[in-house]
């Protein structure tokens, strides 16, 4: 009974996951988990920006290297800050209660973070982050409010601010118009962000495909047997035409005599 729960309670994670985005509407991503650049780029965020906080401890760092095409010295030198060996899991020295006490909560592990979330809420997520003076680390997110991270991302992306914007109204996808002067219809919107200009080391395109690379590292992390299966199905598939030939060869020679 206990197991069927858990069963229960594994399913409907990604249910939660949907639920608990706040009302906020989620960008989409398309993620492609063949991409290695894209993959390798977002390896190397995830080493450098959160592994001083968040842990992949069901995952190896050889894995990852032979998974990505990292030669294992490029690994080690670029990717491992930890002193630890290629064979190891990749967690960290943080412990949780220190970490409980300076952030108000443990940074959670996050090897299958991408399949609890969900891929577009983490890309929504990451790129939502904004000055709150409010805040006891100065910074909030969108869908994730009052969140105990800070925003360890503004040297890229700049310092980012929420406020209040005349918004022209869309209702069933269309944008409204006034009938009699043409004019769009706004009203104000409070929840508007905006980058202020040359704050960070990269512009918004350049912000959003890192954010990309690095949620396409984080659902391979979340996955790693999908690009293994899609290889080994491609070879099954290969197989079957190839058998197929010679199945019906040898049907042909079978059925030779009889006709
Ligand atoms: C300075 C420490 C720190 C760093 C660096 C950091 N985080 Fe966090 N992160 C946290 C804390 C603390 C939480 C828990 C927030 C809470 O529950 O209020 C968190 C929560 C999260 C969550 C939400 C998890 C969940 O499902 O509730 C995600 C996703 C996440 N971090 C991703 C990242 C990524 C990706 C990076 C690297 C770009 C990163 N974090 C860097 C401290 C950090």
């Amino acid at each position: 009974m206990k197991k069927l729960f858990a069963a229960f309670v594994i399913a409907a994670l990604p249910a939660w996951a949907f639920a608990s985005g706040g009302g906020v509407e989620l960008d989409h991503v398309e993620i492609d988990l063949t991409d290695k650049a894209a993959l390798q780029d977002g390896a190397r965020t995830f080493a450098n920006y959160c592994m001083g906080c968040h842990s992949a401890k069901f995952q190896r760092y050889e894995r990852v290297a032979d998974d990505l095409g990292i030669p294992h010295e490029i690994m080690l030198e670029n990717l491992v800050f930890s002193g630890a060996k290629i064979g190891d899991h990749m967690k960290i020295g943080m412990k949780p209660d220190d970490a409980k006490a300076w952030f108000g909560a443990a940074p959670p592990d996050l090897t299958l973070v991408a399949r609890v979330r969900g891929n577009d809420w983490l890309y929504t997520y990451l790129r939502t982050f904004y000055y709150d003076p409010t805040r006891p680390l100065g910074s909030n997110n969108k869908v994730f409010p009052n969140v105990g991270m800070p925003n360890v991302l503004a040297d890229l992306q700049g310092h980012q601010y929420i406020g209040c914007k005349q918004v022209q109204v869309v209702e069933d996808g269309k944008k409204q118009f006034d009938p009699l002067t043409g004019t769009p219809i706004t009203h104000e919107a409070c929840d508007q962000l905006a980058i202020a200009p040359n704050t960070g080391a990269l512009s918004e395109e350049e912000f959003d495909e890192k954010i990309q690379n690095l949620v396409t590292f984080l659902a391979y992390s979340a996955n790693p047997i999908k690009l293994e299966s899609q290889r080994i199905g491609t070879y099954v598939l290969l197989y079957l035409a190839f058998f197929f030939v010679f199945a019906y060869l040898l049907k042909r020679e079978y059925w030779k005599d009889v006709h």
